[in-house]
């Protein structure tokens, strides 16, 4: 028999099998939590901390993605410690990495009131666009390091383990094995990375074109894969 746990989330009880996240109880409520590395096909690290909530206002805020609903708990998943506490994240992302084409990202924003212009000393996380395959473009100083795309490319769906995350601390970023250019890796070019990617960082190369007012000649051209020349062995 299924082992069960009782819990209140804002005051609301509810039974739920044991080892329910509290984000998936939440979701059971129809309770809105805001994720930002969490997703649905992938594996919950808790690494964004944007969607903490209050445990028995206990000392620490805990990340519902991965906290465990615990038996007689009382949460609340949003007074003015949590709000603050996601505030604080979103102010402290936008300072860093460019967000501008993260519009869930900017909604969360809006909704808890983040000044963008918090941090205006902070050094902001800059890379050159990565334009190394016809398929798609990767512009990392949009990337929030959520690690979705490299778990839905490892064993969370692909198992092709094309990306992991180069150099550490404020250099931290998601990279090929040894930075070699895309083709070079073992990138099948399943697109699912962008599927997942919240934000602006990874793109369709037609996308890319589009924004930039490419011609359609143009877009066909940058999305052709060069023709390997025949070595003399093979002709
Ligand atoms: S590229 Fe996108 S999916 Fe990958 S870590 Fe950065 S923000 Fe997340
Ligand atoms: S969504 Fe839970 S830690 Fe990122």
């Amino acid at each position: 028999m299924t082992r069960t746990v009782t819990l209140t989330i804002d005051g609301v009880e509810t039974t739920v099998p044991e080892g329910t996240t509290i984000l998936e109880a939440a979701r059971m409520l129809e309770k809105e939590i805001p994720v930002i590395c969490y997703h649905d096909a992938t594996t919950a690290n808790g690494l964004c901390r944007i969607c903490v909530v209050d445990v028995n206002g206990g000392r620490l805020l805990q990340p519902a993605c991965i906290a465990a609903c615990q038996d007689g708990s009382k949460v609340e998943t949003r007074n003015s410690r949590v709000e603050r506490s996601r505030r604080t994240i979103l102010e402290m992302l936008d300072s860093a990495v460019d967000l501008s084409e993260a519009p869930a990202i900017q909604d969360m924003m809006h909704e808890y009131s983040a000044v963008p212009e918090r941090f205006p000393e902070a050094k902001r996380r800059e890379f050159s666009i990565l334009d190394d395959n016809p398929f798609y473009m990767r512009d990392y100083s949009q990337c929030v390091l959520c690690w979705r795309c490299v778990q839905v490319c490892a064993d969370d769906a692909q198992y092709t383990f094309a990306l992991t995350l180069g150099e550490r601390g404020f250099h931290t970023h998601v990279a090929t094995a040894y930075e070699i250019p895309m083709p070079d890796s073992p990138c099948v070019f399943c697109g699912q990375c962008i599927g997942v990617c919240p934000t602006g960082a990874l793109k369709p190369k037609i996308e890319f074109g589009l924004q930039q007012g490419w011609s359609a000649e143009e877009i066909r051209q940058a999305t052709r894969q060069p023709r390997r020349r025949k070595t003399s062995d093979e002709a």
